[in-house]
């Protein structure tokens, strides 16, 4: 006998489930990129990404996956030797500062660990040290998706003004933008970078950046741009094709415009954030549920107000953690995300980590489907659990 023959799930923090809407948007033959319906399609899309970033700045979308906006948002901003200041609350804040030294900037991270929300007063305290001003950019993430810590957006922006610090302030919302309560022009936020791949529910390979007019205005002195990732072209272009650079990435934005008339035009983005909240709240149930009576789960990020609300990171024991992530995939046909972060790719406590991506497309269904399929495997693994779970999920779900 098989359990997995029907549709099988994913349920890793990105790429994301893609809802047949997108994928039947991009089943049509090429368009003409220069003339046409395709134009006024690639143009309509700029106003709705900068409302799910609640701002009114500027928005430039780039043929590339998050990597890439990362290396667009410092070298349209920063020059060689510039100092950049990097909040670390697991991996992603601390690998966009790397791969920023190679075009010359020189990050110095302020390391929170791999459970614990970046310190406004710890941020505050170094700007202050910092007379000469020598931090051009404090750099770190909305959510990091290895440890599915969120930082405190707002506070992070009131250190800042509190140390009277020039520095810009730059959030990777990769894996939170449409996900998590953002708002760009409110919090003080400068630039942002994301990708369409998780909250937006559309195929990898398109990422975005947000610039306020500071960051506007810190790329007249900045001087890695380069002719790819410049974006005064992009938002000055003669027509579209000076937009992407070259050839518009057509079926990319079929997909991103179904996508965007989901999120923004259908369901609205405030009411996703609703949604995202309390599938969040009832994945933390249930896995605080099976972590009772002995059980081998508990959630790596204790304070509720530092949890994603798009991806949860879960410890186990004894290499629990993988075995749970293998009987769910190859017995029962659900894919979870591997555990990165600190621990090295295969070494014993990494086999330890999990994690459950909940972001974008996602229904009742869905998340009890995975807190159920993840339920059967401590059974049939005979990993010690709480046994309270689903009914700890559902409470949540009926209380809505
Ligand atoms: C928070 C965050 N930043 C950056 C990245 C890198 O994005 P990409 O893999 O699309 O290059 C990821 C990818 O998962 C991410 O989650």
């Amino acid at each position: 006998m098989t359990l997995n023959f029907g549709r099988h799930l994913m349920a890793i923090p990105g790429p994301s489930v893609i809802p047949d809407r997108v994928l039947n948007a991009m089943h049509q033959p090429s368009p003409n990129i220069y003339e046409g319906a395709l134009i006024d399609l690639a143009l309509s899309l700029y106003p709705d990404l900068k409302t799910v970033a609640r701002t009114k700045g500027e928005a430039v979308i780039y043929i590339a996956n998050g990597h890439g906006a990362w290396e667009a948002a410092i070298t349209n901003t920063l020059s060689r030797g510039d100092k950049v200041l990097v909040l670390g609350t697991g991996r992603f804040a601390i690998g966009w500062g790397e791969w920023g030294r190679k075009t010359g900037i020189v990050p110095t991270v302020i390391n929170f660990g791999m459970s614990d929300a970046a310190d406004p007063a710890k941020l505050e305290q170094a700007l202050r040290a910092d007379k000469a001003h020598e931090y051009k950019a404090v750099l770190l993430t909305q959510t990091d998706t290895a440890s599915s810590v969120k930082n405190d957006i707002a506070a992070l922006r009131k250190a800042i003004d509190a140390a009277d610090h020039p520095a810009l302030f730059m959030v990777d919302c990769i894996a939170s933008l449409g996900c998590e309560r953002f708002e760009m022009d409110a919090w003080g936020v400068d630039l942002m970078v994301s990708g369409c791949q998780k909250g937006l529910m559309t195929p990898p390979g398109l990422s975005f950046l947000f610039a306020n007019e500071r960051a506007l205005e810190a790329r007249k002195t900045a001087d890695l741009a380069t002719s790819y990732w410049d974006w005064m072209p992009r938002l000055n272009p003669e027509g579209i094709y000076q937009n992407f650079a070259g050839t518009s990435p057509t079926h990319h934005l079929f997909g991103l415009r179904e996508a965007l008339d989901m999120l923004v035009h259908e369901e609205g983005v405030e009411a996703a954030w609703d949604r995202q909240e309390l599938f969040a709240h009832a994945i933390w149930a249930a896995v605080n549920a099976w972590g009772e009576d002995g059980g081998d789960l508990r959630l790596n990020v204790q304070n509720p107000a530092s949890r994603s609300r798009a991806v949860t990171c879960i410890l186990t024991s004894n290499g629990n953690g993988t075995r749970i992530r293998e009987w769910c995939e190859k017995t029962a046909g659900l894919t979870l995300g591997i555990g990165i972060g600190a621990a090295v790719q295969g070494s014993p406590e990494w086999h330890n980590n999990f994690r459950i991506g909940h972001m974008g497309h996602l229904n009742v269904p869905m998340v009890m489907g995975i807190l159920g399929t993840i339920d059967s495997a401590l059974k049939t693994l005979d990993i010690p659990h709480g046994s309270n779970a689903l009914n700890a999920a559902s409470q949540v779900i009926a209380k809505g």
